[in-house]
């Protein structure tokens, strides 16, 4: 296992450098060479589940994720110095201070080695509000928005965030401003009457250690993506939801039903791939279940920014709108997993 483990550690240092975060690549490093001579963070990762895969779980980003957690909450301020979302810089002696943390907050790591990254991308909602916007709009009916895999349920309030979407522009906060390729949308806010997600395990950033929770997940040195988090979770604390810890399934049982008056809307971004594939199938039967039974006046939709992977294993990001009566599949954009760039179809 422990060869598995460190071969996770290689992988995400390289992911981590391709995808914008030298910092997280060089822990990813720091963490290798130490699993490998059998140091603190090798007695941390030998309490690993076997029966998880550590690639797939993201070890590595398990810890790194406990010790930004510990930055943001004020109780690491060695390491602090070294990260920029709490002012600090990369400097010398960040590994050695990363090592210590680990040696010192043991209990901490061994518990975060537990738990679930949960990356809720504030980002995907540049992807999401223009196809939210676009079924509003069909129906002319206030929304009820209700996401599964909802995380802090920070992309439940995306109507207040602001959008400049290929020159059509929304105020807000945070201003989401993607590369935009295609036709512009036309955006009209839509009138959302109840917001509510669920979650295995839903994050409730109203607390500080649930705001700490959700921002450690972004890589302490993507300055931009940490602070539309952070403009996001005071958004989130202004806006109420309702979040549940309640699997997807039971729960789109008791809520994804027509109701008069209103256009329902199941919302999911990058959370599909977790889900077991005897609840993938479950959750689709309901869906053209509930999709038959709706009518004009209570019309139904899913919006969903999920990967689509290819048989020669390539993948890419689609957002997709389906909308009953009629339960036309429409694919509405590709766009970047933390919508970055967008390529709207319509
Ligand atoms: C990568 S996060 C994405 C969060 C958010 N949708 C976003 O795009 O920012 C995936 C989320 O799905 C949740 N999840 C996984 N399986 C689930 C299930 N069966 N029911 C509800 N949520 C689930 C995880 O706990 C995690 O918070």
């Amino acid at each position: 296992m422990i060869d598995a483990i460190a071969d996770a550690f290689r992988f995400q240092s390289d992911a981590c450098g391709r995808l914008g975060s030298p910092l997280s690549a060089r822990l990813c490093d720091t963490g290798l060479a130490d699993i490998e001579a059998g140091g603190p963070l090798a007695g941390i990762v030998s309490h690993w589940d076997p029966d998880l895969d550590p690639k797939k779980n993201v070890v590595a980003l398990r810890l790194l994720g406990t010790a930004h957690r510990l930055v943001l909450l004020g109780q690491a301020p060695d390491l602090a110095r070294h990260y920029p979302s709490a002012g600090g810089a990369p400097g010398a002696g960040m590994e050695a201070d990363f090592l210590a943390l680990v040696s010192e907050r043991a209990d901490a790591f061994i518990a975060g080695l537990g738990e679930q990254v949960q990356t809720n991308e504030v980002g995907r909602a540049a992807v999401l509000f223009p196809g939210l916007s676009m079924a509003a709009a069909t129906t002319g009916l206030p929304v009820r928005l209700l996401e599964i895999g909802t995380a802090a349920g920070l992309n439940l309030r995306l109507d207040h965030f602001g959008y400049d979407l290929g020159g059509v522009v929304l105020d807000g906060s945070p201003m989401l401003v993607p590369e935009w390729n295609g036709a512009a949308p036309s955006l009209v806010a839509p009138d959302i009457v109840e917001r509510r997600g669920c979650d295995l395990e839903p994050i409730d950033v109203v607390t500080e250690a649930g705001a700490a929770r959700a921002e450690s997940f972004v890589w302490p040195d993507m300055t931009e993506r940490f602070e539309r988090m952070a403009a996001a979770v005071a958004v989130a604390r202004k806006v109420p939801a309702r979040l549940d810890a309640v699997p997807a399934g039971e729960w789109l049982d008791e809520l994804f039903t027509p109701a008069d008056g209103a256009l329902t809307v199941l919302q999911h971004s990058v959370m599909w791939q977790y889900l077991p594939d005897p609840d993938k199938a479950a959750i689709e039967a309901l869906v053209d279940e509930r999709g038959a039974r709706s009518t004009v006046s209570a019309p139904l939709a899913q919006l969903a920014f999920e990967p689509r992977f290819r048989e020669d294993g390539s993948w890419t990001f689609e957002l997709t709108l389906r909308m009953w009566p009629g339960g036309r599949r429409r694919r509405l954009a590709t766009a970047h997993p933390h919508g970055a760039w967008v390529r709207w179809r319509e």
